[in-house]
């Protein structure tokens, strides 16, 4: 378990919605500390002096069914302002008496129009004329529990804000954490200063110093090595660790000629040249294109790519003497995923290998230093550690690269194919600045071809999907609504440039149902 001995927080206690991480966001975003606990977790606390709020999250549990997850009722009574979502007012509802209306097939999903009851300190500067919030449930609490207030109503639920002044309690049936919700962060901001009264006590920037500090403690004068990817968060933890230690930093790139066009050359050369880092680049592409062959089965295809790169990696890793640590890129979210919060299995939908990963056999300690930030705040570190923007603000790569995104078979020239095409787009995309409105952007090639026309001639090639969304963590994610002339002209651009590509189609989907990736 993550809990900081020292840290004044916001305790968020996860009871599994797919969103949680988006709270502790919001929180830190508004300058406090906040940390997100598991309900198992959560019971091994004692620090609670330490604790200035706590969220209770949504999730999947009913609180109409027999089985659902619950907390004990001595929380309301350590006089700790509490707040609940979706599920977790519906949790303080149901401890406090009220009533729940079980789904019966009736749900409130997606935008709904708050109607002001009262006012509350909780909604201060809150509402609008017309305030649009998120829902997703199922669930609603249809009678007051005993001594709570009705603040806002909705169409769908009648009690949609509730509240005991006198207790510190608060719920809100709605998601004011996802950007829908029109206005949500003045909840939380209500919620922490005006009523938990905590204190700003949360800067990334002034966190560097410390994280660098600690890393110099921590190896004293040992070595680390690192794979670094070019991705923002393995280059955040090479400059990290490099201010701390120097040259005792061994990195390592290793090329598996699935990356974009010329990027990790590119990036090589950052790193070696601006920020003098002890990196070496390995192309092992060759060894990669060898072992994919003949492979079409997307996962498949991710074990093979995840599997060489360990080996490539621990090959390259036994050359040195006296290496103590291994430096990872792993994040706050990461650390919150792999423990299970609610104890209920999700589906594995894609085993995901990130550059960087976990080599569990490898005889190294790990080093973490990221595993307290949220991606945005990575970025912000890299900003304080000069990083070019072109790395700190680039967009999410998989690990298996352009691997995902050849569906079938993957050869060297579809890899040709598929890097012109791709740079083609990306440069577009930064020309027209429309790149940083989009949270991931890419082309795939389908194993498909079909006739087009050239000149006076009959062409038969392969056909090049683009995809760009708009997302907050890549859980969900909406297509991104291109202008019209913008996607004409990339795909006369692809076609007439890109040999071996004469259709170019744009993929209109939504995470749910698809996924970002192709396979
Ligand atoms: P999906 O396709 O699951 O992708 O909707 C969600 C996000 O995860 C990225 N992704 C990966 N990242 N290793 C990674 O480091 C992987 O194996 C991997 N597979 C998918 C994907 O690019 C998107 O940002």
């Amino acid at each position: 378990m993550q809990f900081h001995k020292k840290r004044e927080k916001i305790l968020i206690i996860d009871f599994g919605s797919q969103v949680t991480k988006l709270i502790g966001r919001n929180i830190r975003e508004l300058g406090v500390y906040s940390e997100i606990v598991s309900l198992k977790d959560f019971k091994k606390i004692k620090e609670f002096h330490l604790i200035k709020g706590i969220i209770f999250s949504g999730g999947p549990s009913s609180v109409t069914s027999k089985n659902y997850q619950t907390i004990s009722k001595k929380i309301f009574e350590k006089n700790i302002p509490i707040l609940g979502i979706c599920y977790g007012l519906q949790l303080i509802a149901k401890l406090f008496g009220g009533k729940i209306r079980p789904s019966k097939g009736t749900r409130e999903f997606g935008r709904a129009y708050l109607t002001k009851k009262n006012n509350s300190l909780l909604t201060k500067n809150f509402f609008k004329r017309k305030t649009t919030v998120w829902m997703s449930h199922e669930d609603a609490v249809v009678r007051l529990p005993k001594s709570f207030k009705m603040i806002a109503s909705t169409k769908g639920s009648n009690l949609t804000i509730i509240e005991n002044t006198q207790k510190k309690i608060y719920g809100v049936q709605f998601h004011p954490e996802v950007t829908h919700t029109e206005n949500g962060k003045q909840i939380f901001k209500n919620f922490i200063f005006l009523i938990c009264k905590i204190k700003k006590n949360w800067n990334v920037n002034s966190q560097k110093l410390r994280l660098i500090n600690e890393i110099k403690q921590v190896v004293k004068n040992d070595k680390v090595i690192c794979a670094l990817s070019g991705g923002v968060d393995s280059s955040v933890v090479a400059l990290l660790i490099n201010k701390a230690i120097k040259k005792k930093l061994i990195c390592i790139m290793v090329d598996t000629g699935l990356m974009r066009k010329n990027e990790f050359k590119s990036s090589y050369n950052i790193f070696k040249k601006k920020y003098k880092l002890n990196v070496k680049l390995l192309d092992a592409s060759k060894l990669f294109i060898k072992k994919l062959k003949g492979i079409t089965n997307p996962e498949k295809k991710r074990k093979v790519i995840g599997n060489l790169f360990i080996k490539v990696f621990e090959k390259e890793a036994k050359k040195y003497n006296n290496i103590k640590y291994l430096a990872q890129g792993t994040l706050y979210p990461d650390i919150i995923e792999s423990r299970s919060s609610t104890g209920s299995k999700t589906s594995k939908i894609k085993s995901h290998h990130n550059v960087g990963g976990l080599p569990k056999f490898m005889k190294f300690k790990l080093l973490e230093p990221l595993k307290e930030f949220f991606k945005d705040e990575v970025r912000v570190l890299g900003k304080s550690l000069d990083l070019v923007n072109k790395i700190n603000y680039k967009h999410p790569f998989p690990g298996p690269g352009l691997g995902i995104r050849i569906v079938g078979e993957i050869t060297l020239e579809k890899i040709k194919i598929l890097q012109e095409a791709d740079h083609i787009y990306i440069e577009e995309l930064i020309k027209n600045n429309l790149y940083h409105n989009i949270w991931q952007a890419y082309a795939a090639l389908l194993p498909i071809k079909t006739v087009g026309v050239m000149g006076d001639s009959r062409t038969y090639e392969y056909i090049c999907l683009l995809r760009a969304v708009t997302s907050q963590d890549g859980m969900t994610a909406d297509y991104y609504n291109f202008p019209k002339n913008f996607l004409d002209r990339i795909s006369n651009k692809i076609v007439n440039n890109v040999k071996g590509v004469n259709r170019v189609v744009y993929d209109i989907t939504s995470k749910p149902p698809s996924t970002i990736e192709l396979e």
